[in-house]
């Protein structure tokens, strides 16, 4: 049976409801819009049926049209009188909204067959919307096609294909865990487990235990024996998240069991072997914390045998739009909000913009348009971005230095606005292709101002890869 959701003030005639069910649909009867969304979330239908009243009540033609915009994901087909017909909120009604519509007196045979055309059609765009979204995930489950995309790729394909440790480093929300959980799952370890362990999270007082576990009674809070974090780890992969948040004690360990992979728990004498991999992740500047002595130089280099940098979503070009539809896609398949698109307008100012927080800002924009839009276009006033905030275009030294002047850079760096400091440190960083001495330079200030602001905003020179 084909699920039909009917809005109407009154009861369908008896003879169209018999007829509609013999041609096999199952008819769901909605007084108002609560109804109807109440209905359509217990039974997502494809096709609506929405049925006005033969009088002259234009409120209520108002309220079902209003109605039924609330619901803009099924096709829909209207019974109207002829009258109707010259009524401009009808016509409009009609021309944007309607899949078809049929003047009164319903003819039963007819509507069956518009009915059904119309839910063939809601078929083939739902299928096909869920397989087109399928042919998103080709690298990696990592979306993204652009130049520096393939060379993460490839990046990515060297470290699934090896055994060592790998250090990811990239700007917040740029993807590292996804990065690292895709070189776990193409790598000879993807049956083992992959264990993620947040390191500014623990306290050196507590590091050692939870990584390498404690027998019963190792102190006075070990009532039962506990296994470690790299134990659970083993034939599989142990993933470092903010590495470069470890209190420089706690380096030492690790740097320990790194050298050897000998795992001894907290009151125990037995050391053991682990067969483990580490990746290792930061969008802390390590080669910054070296140098201000806040992280350990021989745990960098045990760590980076591999380096993986993942790339600022501004960097990304296409890939921007892409990722967003890849979002609404997966934000609206239950298809309550299926129709939902991007306006013209709303991909230009989504292109334009720095997306400083990256690709998890872009989800969480995304998924704040999806969820607020009203109608099925999302529109910029939707997008709960600062429009200001527009990226800078990329160029030339001397073309850059026409479109961005320095003085226009640092009145913002002095401004105080954290989130536009931070942006325009990382746009003068990339456009000087990291190189701190010329980015201080270039925002005419001190190198040492800049490191300081650099460690401010955690924000990460891109190391090269
Ligand atoms: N290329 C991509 N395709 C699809 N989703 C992505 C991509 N990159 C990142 N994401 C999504 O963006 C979000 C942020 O990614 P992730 O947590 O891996 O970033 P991160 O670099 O570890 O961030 P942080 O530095 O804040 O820890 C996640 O929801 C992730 O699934
Ligand atoms: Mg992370």
């Amino acid at each position: 049976m084909r699920k039909l959701l009917v809005i109407s003030p009154d009861p369908l005639p008896e003879e169209i409801v018999r007829f509609l069910e013999q041609k096999q649909w199952a008819i769901a009867h909605a007084l108002d819009a609560t109804d109807a969304l109440g209905l359509d979330a217990e039974h997502h239908f494809l096709v609506g049926l929405i049925v006005f009243p033969d009088s002259a009540d234009l409120q209520l033609e108002t309220r079902l049209v209003e109605q039924t915009l609330s619901l803009p994901n099924l096709k829909w087909v209207a019974t109207l009188a002829h009258e109707q017909l010259d009524r401009l909120a009808i016509k409009r009604f009609i021309a944007e909204r309607l899949y078809d519509f049929q003047v009164l007196p319903i003819d039963g045979a007819r509507l069956a067959m518009i009915l059904g055309h119309a839910y063939g059609m809601a078929r083939i765009e739902h299928d096909y919307r869920h397989k087109h979204a399928a042919i998103y995930h080709t690298h990696f489950g990592l979306v993204g096609n652009s130049p520096v995309m393939q060379r993460l790729y490839r990046t990515l394909q060297r470290a699934a294909e090896s055994d060592v440790s790998v250090l990811i480093t990239g700007p917040t929300g740029t993807g590292k865990e996804l990065a690292a959980r895709a070189i776990h799952e193409h790598s000879g370890r993807a049956k083992g487990p992959f264990v993620a362990i947040n390191c500014a999270a623990i306290p050196h007082t507590l590091l050692q235990s939870e990584l390498f576990g404690h027998e019963k009674g190792s102190f006075t809070s070990a009532s039962a024996r506990k296994v470690g974090y790299i134990q659970t780890a083993t034939g599989g992969t142990l993933f470092l998240d903010e590495i470069g948040d470890m209190p420089l004690e706690s380096q030492a360990t690790l740097l320990r069991f790194l050298e050897d992979k000998i795992v001894t728990p907290l009151g125990s004498t037995q050391g053991n072997y682990m067969d483990v991999r580490v990746i290792a992740s930061t969008n802390v500047d390590l080669a910054l914390a070296i140098e201000e002595k806040a992280f350990r130089a021989d745990l960098y280099y045990r760590l980076a045998f591999l380096s993986v940098t993942t790339p600022s979503l501004s960097s990304r070009g296409d890939d921007i739009e892409l990722l967003a539809h890849f979002f609404l896609e997966e934000i609206t398949k239950d298809r309550r909000k299926c129709g939902l698109r991007f306006g013209k307008k709303a991909l230009a100012v989504m292109r334009g913009y720095a997306w400083p927080g990256n690709i998890r800002e872009l989800h969480s924009v995304v998924h704040h348009a999806a969820m607020n839009c009203e109608g099925d276009e999302i529109r910029p006033a939707d997008l709960k971005i600062r429009i200001g905030q527009a990226r800078k275009p990329k160029g030339n030294v001397a073309h850059r230095k026409n479109n961005v002047p320095t003085h226009l850079i640092l009145g913002t760096l002095k401004s105080g606005r954290d989130q536009s400091e931070k942006h325009n440190l990382e746009f003068a960083l990339e456009r000087n292709d990291s190189n701190v001495s010329r980015t201080a330079q270039d925002l005419g200030i001190s190198r040492m101002t800049l490191y300081r602001l650099m460690a401010k905003h955690g924000v990460t020179r891109s190391l090269p890869d």
